[in-house]
């Protein structure tokens, strides 16, 4: 069964996520698509989880029962697979999040998050950035579900958080600091659980309170993350150079492209890109680039 795709998340849902620093949008990713997705990120999983790889974009944390290191995270997915690179131009997406940071969009970070099953690495209350590089708009994380995720393995968020300041972040931490970060001392925390099934999607705001314990389920959980921020922001404050901007505009533009020769995707409105002035940007559809990896540590300000 699939549920016929929306063109942009409505009123109330924006309104929900700028109050509340998070959305739940069920079955976003459907059918054909996201068994692509699941495809192409499980022989990625297979290659990280194989062996330790010596490559950056694969990060391993400690496993809470042997001490071994187990697969806990893969960067630049959208370099790596091209139905990331579809994935990227969904126009329901581009939409959403055209209309909670406007129309100068850029996407940053592309990443996957896991939770192996058996020992699954911790994620500790966090906020994923400082203050410091958000401006006039939220910024946030896309997160796309590949699989379900239960109370075993699921993120725990603090509703509201995002709005705290940094003073009230520290005071929470420190009142909820715990040895064993176990699901009980989430619960306990007054966080809410994010439970979901694959193909749903969450909005997070980078400011909001959020982490996740220990998987010591027999269940994988995969989630991939796309962030994006607004351009004129970006170039403000950062944390990329200013350089970083028209990249990633190509790296869009042409995910866009991609998506629409796409054969597995269904006959939809492709989404628009069209950022205003000083952001227009020069692009010939069939230009292949170069790369779609643009690494955040080449292009950070000094
Ligand atoms: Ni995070």
């Amino acid at each position: 069964m699939s549920t016929p795709q929306r063109s942009v998340i409505s009123d109330e849902e924006k309104q929900f996520f700028l109050d509340d620093g998070y959305l739940i949008v069920r079955s976003v990713l459907q059918g054909e698509e996201l068994r692509r997705i699941q495809q192409a990120m499980q022989e990625l999983t297979d290659y990280g989880a194989q062996t330790v790889r010596d490559d950056p974009d694969y990060m391993y944390g400690t496993g809470p029962n042997t001490g071994k290191p187990v697969l806990r995270r893969i960067e630049y997915v959208i370099d790596k697979r091209d139905e990331m690179k579809v994935l990227l131009g969904h126009p329901f997406i581009l939409r959403s999040v055209e209309k909670l940071i406007g129309k100068d969009l850029i996407p940053t970070w592309d990443s996957m998050v896991l939770k192996m099953p058996g020992e699954g690495i911790i994620v500790p209350w966090h906020r994923d950035a400082g203050t410091e590089c958000v401006g006039d708009t939220p910024i946030f994380n896309v997160d796309f579900y590949l699989d379900e995720a239960d109370e075993d393995t699921c993120l725990w968020v603090i509703p509201g958080s995002h709005k705290w300041s940094a003073e009230q972040v520290q005071e929470w931490m420190s009142a909820h600091r715990d040895a064993d970060l176990n699901r009980e001392h989430f619960r306990a925390s007054g966080a809410v659980p994010v439970l979901m099934q694959a193909g749903a999607v969450l909005f997070h705001n980078i400011l909001l309170l959020h982490g996740s314990p220990y998987n010591l389920s027999d269940k994988l959980r995969r989630v991939v993350y796309y962030e994006f921020r607004p351009a004129h922001v970006e170039q403000e404050l950062g944390p990329h150079v200013p350089e970083y901007i028209p990249l990633k505009q190509r790296v869009l533009l042409s995910c866009i492209e991609k998506r629409k020769q796409a054969d597995h995707i269904a006959e939809e409105e492709p989404y628009v890109y069209n950022p205003p002035a000083p952001f227009t940007v020069q692009w010939t559809p069939g230009t292949e680039l170069p790369t779609y990896r643009y690494a955040h540590g080449d292009y950070w300000r000094k």
